[in-house]
């Protein structure tokens, strides 16, 4: 039988090492070495040993995970083993984020205990709210959201202890009770509004709903569809594996640091316009290109090197990004109660000359979750600097599920890659006056 091992010859001792390969779930999909034992081969006994290069972790594993499976080139996302496409259909947010967090989906008892934990937490601390009007009316929502998360850290200081179970749990309800909140204080401090508090008797996206567009009203009453579409955006970005903000995360947090300042990081990484800030330069490019008509010189323009096509393109997947094909469907649900958003138009035409284009055949780019989402967002009647935030919003419990399984995993340590260091050789220090 063959062996699970590779064969290394190094060519400049001629010597040869013999490493053992591991594999994860399946034998064709996450077969890897460590890197570890690599430093084994050496010249000599002062020399290092050899490390692997890899900027971007283009093909390095950081880690074991057993949340999120992601076969890109089939366009495959998983959660715990189940397909998204079941879960969005038939699962609702709260049991997904259970799901993602404890590895199962919850029995009805687990599943009421679970949504009675996270509602109790929804209420903000009445100084979060002063932390808030520091901010100037148009400072960007993500600005506030990551400010704020920060600062829950100095509300809740039980939350240092991260090796007890039952204080982890506990930060994990209020992390995913408060997200919303503070989301929705956010948007109101934007547009000068009073802030509206949780309404614990809607669902999780209903009372979101609420606590941005309730008036004077009562009672607010969310239109169920629109709470529904969210709902199913929600399902969609609750994980995806060690993306740029996981990975955030889990090396923040691999300092043992606090999970709110950990969380607050990872939303730092997300914020950016090459992951969830995307949604919202996708809108912008959109407005940009004004028209249909306007489309192929757009295109033409990115491949000639200037700018990105927003919303295209993904690290892992070489085909249609599953959520982007969901998120189309329950556009069409939206737009029944919203009306048509005009920028649709212009999105369906850059899609069609995209997908029939060489540069992105050759490139395998195809459409990602931020392509139609901002479209829905914006016909929902938010503003663009919130759509980063409703991605945060929802991608927390894959943040916590992914702290969760570092902190437990024996195996990690505090992250820290090495380097190929490529500056001077040690230099004499030299007197200002003998500079040149
Ligand atoms: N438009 C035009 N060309 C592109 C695009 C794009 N959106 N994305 C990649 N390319 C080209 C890129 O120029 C390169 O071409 P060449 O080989 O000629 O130099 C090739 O495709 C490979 O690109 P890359 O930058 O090496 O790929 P990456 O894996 O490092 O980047 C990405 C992935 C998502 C950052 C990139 O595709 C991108 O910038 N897309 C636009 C931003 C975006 O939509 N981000 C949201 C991602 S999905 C949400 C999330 O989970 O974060």
């Amino acid at each position: 039988m063959a062996k699970d091992t590779i064969t290394i010859v190094d060519n400049r001792t001629g010597r040869s090492y013999e490493l053992p390969i591991f594999y994860g779930t399946y034998r064709t999909y996450g077969a890897a070495i460590k890197g570890a034992d690599l430093r084994q081969i050496k010249v000599s006994e002062e020399d290092f040993g050899l490390m692997s290069y890899d900027p971007a972790f283009m093909n390095t594993a950081s880690c074991k995970s057993a949340i999120t499976f992601i076969d890109g080139e089939r366009g495959i996302l998983r959660y715990r083993g189940y397909p998204i496409e079941e879960l969005a259909e038939k699962g609702n947010y709260l049991e997904t984020a259970y799901l993602v967090l404890y590895g199962k989906l919850p029995v009805k008892s687990e599943l009421e205990r679970w949504v009675h934990d996270i509602t109790f937490h929804t209420i903000v601390h009445e100084n979060i709210k002063k932390f808030m009007d520091g901010f100037h009316h148009d400072a960007h929502a993500m600005g506030l959201f990551v400010s704020t998360v920060a600062a829950l850290s100095t509300f809740y200081p039980d939350a240092s202890n991260i090796f007890d179970p039952e204080s982890r749990k506990i930060q994990t309800h209020r992390l995913i009770g408060k997200m919303p909140t503070l989301a929705a204080f956010a948007y109101r401090h934007s547009q000068g509004l009073p802030y509206a508090y949780p309404d614990n008797d809607l669902s999780y996206t209903g009372n979101f709903l609420n606590m941005l567009f309730k008036m004077a009203e009562l009672r607010y009453k969310p239109n169920p569809i629109l709470e529904r579409a969210l709902d199913i955006l929600f399902i969609l970005h609750a994980d995806h594996e060690q993306n740029c903000s996981a990975n955030a995360m889990r090396a923040v947090g691999s300092s043992h640091v606090d999970p709110y300042c950990a969380v607050a990081a990872a939303s730092g990484a997300l914020y950016g316009p090459l992951h969830g800030g995307a949604n919202e330069q996708v809108l912008r490019m959109l407005k940009e290109i004004g028209s249909k008509e306007k489309v192929p010189e757009f295109v033409k323009t990115v491949k000639g090197g200037e700018g990105r096509l927003i919303g295209f393109g993904h690290r892992v997947y070489k085909n249609y990004d599953p959520r982007a094909k969901i998120i189309k469907k329950v556009a069409n649900q939206v737009f029944e109660v919203t009306g048509r958003n005009p920028l649709l138009d212009i999105a369906l035409e850059l899609e069609r000359i995209a997908l029939v284009d060489d540069y992105f055949i050759k490139r395998k780019l195809y459409p990602n979750v931020d392509f139609y989402s901002g479209i829905i967002y914006q016909a929902m009647g938010f503003p663009v600097e919130m759509f980063p935030v409703l991605f945060a919003i929802p991608r927390t419990s894959g943040w916590v599920a992914q702290w969760e399984e570092m902190l437990l995993d024996q195996e990690q340590k505090i992250s820290r890659p090495r380097q190929v260091y490529t500056g001077s050789d040690v230099r004499e220090y030299v007197q200002m006056e003998l500079r040149s």
